[in-house]
């Protein structure tokens, strides 16, 4: 297929451009009025209106007059498998009640894994399978998957597989991580160490003979995972070579990220504490600090460091974390636009850190996350706009009108 007449062609990297480091986010390439060829779902060349080989005049042509094509968003933090929403927890939350006291009295992930346990693989594949929809529609083209509401060896393992065959029956590329440290379950309430046991003994060999994850995460954070917990599973799971993208600083600031960095971890994600240690643990680090304003927003926390951390030269990604109790919400579109308006982000920034950062804390970043040739067809097109910066600020709509996998429209 050939897009022609494109108004700007977003995102054009070099190939080997994996990552953009502190000020080099503000670094967004792009072509004006140009022309895409995709051929075999790869990205096969490009180049301006003006060169256009006149070879192409036969191909299967996409005019995409006044309007902008943009790499797939690169979804790198998401828990879309879950067996219920928690609409209950909603009422509570607008009442006043904190995320913590929600958890504590009974609600939050332990709410959900209780509801995980007892429901088919089917059912958990049918409803994720809805949620990926939409997220395809509303631009992602790559994405993390996270167990950790099983919290039992048989549930997580349930979890696991369906993730697996969202992989297989989804034209996009998926990552696994294993999140079975993402609370502890009531029967260990008391007994931390059993439960951290049985994830060490008992889920993680299984989990690598069967191929089931690509990367570990724990729920590091007060009244969850402790540093020192967190440790040992990291330590565990190395032996297995999954590599750590953990939950870091959500709630308070207690060394989590320091953790994941001491651990190599590929990102640590959510940081909304980011205070001065954090900034210079993540100052020239190559774990990237992942951020997630969608949850900010909803759950009313403070919203993460984001320029500190460009100034500290640090690789920021942004991601939804779409799951049923912080973040009922996968839309990248307005993950972008919080990153302008609320983490005071500029457009260039938010939309690399959507894309080839995120593609980067997924290690994806060979395949998809910038516009280069022989990288996967994963891209979207956008209605006619005026300007790059229209796609953040028409803020909880979606611009896009044409989504494109594996150089294939999508339907
Ligand atoms: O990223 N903080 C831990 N995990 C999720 C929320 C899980 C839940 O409330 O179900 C998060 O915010
Ligand atoms: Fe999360």
């Amino acid at each position: 297929m050939l897009i022609t007449n494109i108004k700007a062609l977003v995102g054009v990297h070099s190939k080997e451009k994996l990552f953009l480091r502190g000020s080099e986010l503000n670094q967004l390439p792009i072509l004006e009025n140009a022309w895409l060829l995709l051929e075999d779902g790869l990205i096969k060349d490009f180049g301006l209106m003006s060169d256009l080989n006149t070879q192409y005049s036969n191909l299967n042509t996409f005019d995409a007059t006044g309007k902008f094509v943009f790499p797939s968003w690169c979804d790198s933090h998401t828990h879309i498998v879950f067996a219920a929403p928690r609409e209950e927890e909603f009422a509570l939350k607008i009442a006043g009640k904190t995320y913590e006291e929600i958890a504590a009295a009974g609600g939050g992930i332990l709410n959900s894994a209780n509801k995980l346990q007892k429901a088919t693989a089917d059912e958990l594949f049918e409803s994720a399978s809805i949620r990926l929809k939409d997220m395809i529609k509303q631009g992602t083209g790559a994405l993390e998957i996270k167990s950790g509401y099983g919290l039992t060896v048989e549930s997580e393992l349930k979890m696991l597989r369906v993730i697996k065959r969202l992989k297989a029956a989804f034209p996009i590329p998926i990552k696994t991580t294993l999140l079975a440290a993402h609370a502890y379950p009531t029967e260990f309430k008391n007994n931390h160490q059993g439960y951290i046991d049985l994830i060490i003994n008992e889920l993680l060999p299984k989990v690598a003979e069967q191929g089931l994850a690509d990367y570990i995460d724990v729920f590091c954070e007060k009244g969850f995972f402790s540093n020192e917990e967190t440790a040992q599973i990291l330590t565990a799971a190395s032996n297995y070579g999954l590599k750590p993208k953990i939950h870091a600083n959500q709630l308070s600031s207690s060394g989590a990220v320091q953790t994941g960095i001491s651990h190599q971890a590929v990102s640590v994600d959510h940081l909304e504490e980011t205070d001065d240690e954090v900034l210079r643990a993540l100052s020239n680090s190559n774990t990237i600090a992942t951020l997630l304003p969608s949850c900010s927003f909803y759950i009313n926390i403070p919203f993460a460091n984001a320029k500190g951390l460009i100034e500290n030269n640090a690789i920021v990604a942004l991601a939804s974390d779409y799951n049923p109790g912080s973040t009922p919400s996968g839309n990248m579109n307005f993950v972008v636009s919080l990153g302008c308006i609320k983490l005071k982000m500029t457009p260039e920034q938010t939309i690399n850190a959507a894309t080839l950062n995120g593609a980067a804390a997924m290690e994806l970043s060979n395949e998809v996350g910038s516009i280069a040739i022989g990288k996967t067809a994963n891209l979207f097109i956008t209605r006619p706009m005026t300007s790059l910066a229209y796609l953040p600020y028409s803020f909880a709509q979606s611009q896009i009108e044409t989504v494109i996998l594996n150089g294939e429209i999508y339907h």
